[in-house]
């Protein structure tokens, strides 16, 4: 064992000094890259808009951010796992349901892998899909709003990383679990993990006229861990593959003991099969207790229900549904070609990438010529099923895209850069140096039948000095890639947020006309909605307040209220009554227990304080609407708590 650790150990410091070979060259390509026209080949002019979105994950901001490609500017963060101050997300009555799960409020989560609906295997620009990682949970957000809809936690999982990834016509939204767990969980020796634990892999099918999400079943698996996972598409869809590691079951000391086998195994799950064996009654219903989170557009409010349980389906009851493709080297990313055709499994302890061929692993199943099983799972001949062997020179490949033009991108994280290699053929066409230690790539489409293949997104886990220094820790660095011609050209480089693990592009054509513009007044079925600042008005129930507020450029109404009391609740209900575009307005105030709100046009928000001390507290609009913004402001008259002083509220009264 000693051997081995040292072995990792050299692998760790061969990594360290690729990384400070690199920083030399770094400054030297810079220079390549200002000498050609790379400069222009990024640049949008004022005014101008981007080709393409990219949607970056917010890995532990527990958010979406969302940027322009090639310009790299950032447009947007969407709050999803996170509550967030900026917006009052997580913050506002309305929005708090949003952060419940069975372990109550968890107002943050560490969000890995965003994937766009599809239909027939193209990009449809309805919905995003991403997984929080730390107390499983898969969220979706609307195209159109770009806001978090819904979140349904997931049950049965612990580090939910093989997520969220998307069957070709959304039909599923597949989420497996990395750490395998006792299921149902409960006190035991952790010692006895091997063979008493189990991996879950979750099968959430997707409602197609709102998207509403339900675990449709929760498939039972040996307790490896399942790092990622990808949908076969057109003659491979209705198959979904998984790489797994530690598939030597160890608990801990991952590092060595995790490392022990030549190979691990891709999982080949027909969910086609699966849910056939469901739909017919199979599967055993289990208890459970997991939060489904939705918001409603209409009433601008989100509800919480605690669901139940859940169906479980062991593998071995559905002979034919489940295979194991040996994969050398704790395999990370498994993605699949737009053909269908290529599984590829990307060995981290390797030097080479495993290309499996979707025709010869059904020809071999069909030849039941198997090499013995795990846990009753039938496991394939590598030989039988290998397309070939990408001998590409880097070290640590982690994960690859396309670009639909036959050629695949792959990061090598220890050697840090991206490869382009022949799909069919497994030549190396062309390499270059990212900086600093690739983890994720992106090419708009890249996961689908109908890749964008013009830029390709590298996402680096270490910035060192490609930026002015910020203290210990930098932001992680994206680097755009034209891939247009033969060899790659390295074009720009942006700072993301949090850390990007993957994301999803696609051509703005497809989402810019959607983009909801405003919030209809007449359409808010918000339950504190006031339809016209007139019906303005206060509230008492026993120590609840219960302000029905108004805003409008420049003015809440009412703007004066007293009759408050310490010991009271007092529930600020705000609509904005703007109908025009991009004019939110803010509220804040002083002393709140909360963050502020900013209320979109025609929306209704909530938020609550706890008056402790007795005065005339202002509160003020945060968001610069106006010329007469800094006018935009009120004041509350806070009583002792036995004070007979009668609520009253008024605007522009002497
Ligand atoms: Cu409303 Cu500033």
């Amino acid at each position: 064992m000693k051997k081995l650790i040292n072995s990792l150990i050299v692998l760790a410091l061969v990594g360290t000094a690729i990384s400070c070979s690199n920083s030399e060259s770094g400054g030297k390509s810079n220079k390549g890259a200002l000498a050609s026209s790379a400069a222009e080949k990024v640049y949008v002019a004022p005014g101008e808009h981007d080709e393409f979105y990219a949607f970056m994950s917010g890995g532990y901001s527990g958010n979406l951010t969302v940027y322009g490609l090639p310009s790299g500017r950032m447009f947007k963060e969407i709050p999803v796992f996170s509550q967030f101050p900026t917006s009052g997300y997580g913050y506002s009555e309305e929005t708090k349901p949003m952060l419940n799960t069975s372990f109550g409020f968890v107002p943050w989560d560490d969000a890995h892998h965003p994937d766009i609906s599809q239909t027939n295997g193209e990009l449809d620009g309805r919905w995003i899909f991403i997984n929080g990682n730390n107390t499983p949970r898969i969220a979706r957000i609307s195209l159109t709003t770009f806001e978090t809809e819904e979140i349904i936690e997931v049950p049965n999982s612990a580090g939910n990383h093989s997520s969220s990834f998307i069957t070709e016509n959304t039909e599923y939204v597949v989420a497996g679990t990395r750490f395998s767990v006792p299921i149902p969980q409960k006190d035991m020796p952790i010692k006895d993990y091997k063979s008493n634990f189990k991996g879950s892999l979750s099968f959430i099918s997707v409602d197609p006229e709102h998207g509403h999400m339900d675990i449709k079943f929760q498939l039972m698996m040996p307790g490896f861990n399942y790092d990622l996972s990808h949908p076969g598409r057109d003659k491979s869809h209705g198959w979904f593959f998984f790489t797994t590691y530690n598939t030597e079951e160890a608990n801990s000391l991952l590092e060595v003991n995790a490392s022990q086998n030549d190979k691990d195994f891709i999982a080949a799950v027909n969910w086609k099969k699966i849910e056939e064996y469901v739909n017919n009654g199979g599967g055993t219903m289990m208890p459970a207790n997991y939060a489904h989170n939705v918001y409603d557009e209409s009433t601008h409010t989100a509800t919480t229900t605690m669901k139940k349980e859940v169906l479980t389906v062991d593998p071995l009851k559905v002979p034919g549904a489940v295979y194991f493709l040996p994969t050398p080297k704790s395999p990370h990313g498994c993605d699949v070609d737009p053909s269908g055709q290529y599984i590829i499994g990307n060995g981290k302890l390797s030097a080479d990438l495993t290309v499996h061929s979707f025709d010869k692993m059904i020809a071999a199943i069909e030849a039941e010529k198997f090499d013995g099983e795990a846990y009753g799972i039938p496991i394939l001949k590598f030989e039988d099923v290998l397309a070939g062997t990408v001998k590409s020179g880097g070290l640590g490949p982690l994960h690859t895209e396309f670009d639909g033009k036959g050629n695949a991108y792959t990061t090598f994280f220890i050697s840090s850069e991206v490869v382009k290699w022949k799909l069919g053929t497994w030549e190396v066409i062309d390499r270059k140096p990212t900086y600093y230690s690739v983890g994720h790539l992106m090419i708009p489409g890249g996961n689908s039948r109908k890749p964008f293949g013009k830029y390709v997104v590298a996402m680096n886990k270490i910035t060192k000095d490609r930026y002015l220094p910020v203290g210990p820790e930098m932001e992680h660095s994206a680097q755009i890639y034209d891939i247009s011609g033969e060899k790659m050209e390295l074009i720009y480089d942006f700072p993301t947020h949090g850390e990007p693990h993957y994301a999803a592009g696609c051509p703005a054509e497809l989402l810019k006309n959607n983009a909801k513009k405003i919030y209809r007044l007449d359409e808010n079925k918000h339950p504190y909605a006031i339809t016209s600042p007139d019906q303005a008005k206060v509230e008492r129930k026993g120590n609840e307040v219960h302000i029905y507020m108004s805003t409008i450029r420049s003015h809440f109404t009412p703007d004066n209220i007293e009759g408050v009391k310490v010991g009271d609740k007092v529930y600020f209900h705000i609509t904005n009554h703007e109908q025009d575009f991009d004019v939110p307005h803010g509220f804040s105030m002083i002393g709140q227990n909360s963050s502020e709100l900013l209320i979109m046009p025609g929306q209704t928000k909530t938020n609550t304080w706890e008056p402790k001390k007795v005065g005339v507290w202002p509160f003020y609009c945060t968001d610069f609407c106006s010329a007469l913004h800094q006018e935009m402001q009120g004041y509350i008259r806070v009583s002792p708590a036995d004070s007979d002083i009668e609520l009253s509220w008024s605007l522009g009264e002497d």
